[in-house]
């Protein structure tokens, strides 16, 4: 006995709902980390990942299908941007060499950005409408290598930036508060790295502020307190490194959150890394602050006005940056 039986007007047009599509490269540590997320949280209808170890793609693969029964259908399968990820939506690049312990994220720069040449090209030939996620580090400079190799508007070419530092800054405070973090606003810009930036002058709980905004300077107790959780958050990834040697699960969950402001266009405020050419006088180059983010990408930049001391910081973070966007051949 057959299972179905077939109506006459099955053979129709497909449906113009087209399923939610994208391609994860690299199954590494932080690629399956999204992975799990991105599939647990349902955000796609088909997920690609694609490794240059087919064989350790293979095996993530048949590791995440088997869970498939307890939650909602994802179509989960290995492959490329030039087969079967071919016009995904999302192409989320978690690619490339990573930090070993006491390395900077600038230390990978020339590793990664040979890796890139090639990925970023079948990207731009196969899946041309598709928005780029850059996750790999450092990725700001990554960021700005895909924006330049792919020749994709800027709104579509996004880098995770610091929507790591922004959530273990409002994680940091919202333990000294006892706050859920999702009630403390707050926002680390520039650099995804070394040189990032703290927005006192911003940081609120239902708009009030937990301190003035040009305190930095001004010996007390608090204030110590307050450096001590920057520190931390700048810290982090060299404290996990050490410890585990490689970050995964809250980055997995950032990149969900991006993903998901684009693909259900929730016009969320994430501070993404992107071009932010003429931006504060600053040359072209990609780097984090709060930007609107949605199903086109992270299309609008919020003019965030900045203390002296903060903008100083983000001159200097740019900088920093910029002087390696300067040596590079691409
Ligand atoms: C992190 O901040 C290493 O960039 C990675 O966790």
């Amino acid at each position: 006995e057959p299972l179905f039986t077939t109506h006459p007007d099955d053979h129709n047009p497909l449906s113009p709902i087209r399923p939610r599509k994208g391609v994860i490269i690299g199954a590494g540590q932080v690629g399956m980390a999204c992975a799990y997320s991105l599939l647990i949280q349902n955000c796609f209808d088909e997920l690609i990942l694609q490794d240059i170890n087919q064989e350790k793609a293979v095996g993530e693969v048949m590791d995440l299908v088997h869970g498939l029964s307890f939650i909602e259908p994802t179509q989960v399968t290995v492959g490329t941007v030039a087969d079967v990820g071919r016009d995904a939506d999302l192409v989320i690049i978690t690619a490339g060499a990573s930090q070993r312990p006491g390395e900077t994220r600038l230390d990978l720069v020339g590793r990664n950005v040979e890796i890139f040449k090639k990925l970023i090209g079948d990207i731009a030939e196969y899946c041309p409408n598709a928005i780029l996620l850059i996750v790999a580090n450092p990725v700001d400079i990554m960021t700005y290598v895909s924006l330049k190799l792919s020749g994709f508007p800027s709104s579509r070419v996004i880098g995770s930036g610091t929507v790591l530092d922004t959530a273990r800054f409002r994680y940091l405070l919202a333990e000294k508060l006892k706050l859920d973090p999702r009630s403390i606003h707050a926002y680390i810009i520039g650099e995804h790295g070394d040189s990032e930036v703290p927005v006192w002058s911003k940081v609120n709980v239902a708009g009030m502020k937990i301190c003035d905004a040009d305190w930095e300077g001004s010996p007390s107790y608090e204030h110590e307190e307050l450096q001590d959780i920057f520190q931390q958050v700048k810290n982090a990834a060299y404290e996990i490194i050490q410890r585990k040697g490689y970050t995964s699960y809250a980055i997995g969950l950032g990149v969900t959150d991006i993903v998901t402001a684009i693909l259900r266009d929730q016009n969320r405020i994430i501070t993404v890394s992107r071009s932010v050419q003429g931006l504060y006088g600053l040359p072209e180059l990609c780097v984090s602050l709060p930007v609107l983010v949605n199903r086109k990408g992270a299309t609008k930049i919020i003019n965030l006005s900045l203390t002296e001391t903060e903008e100083k910081q983000l001159q200097n973070s740019c900088k920093v940056l910029y002087e390696i966007i300067e040596k590079l051949h691409l």
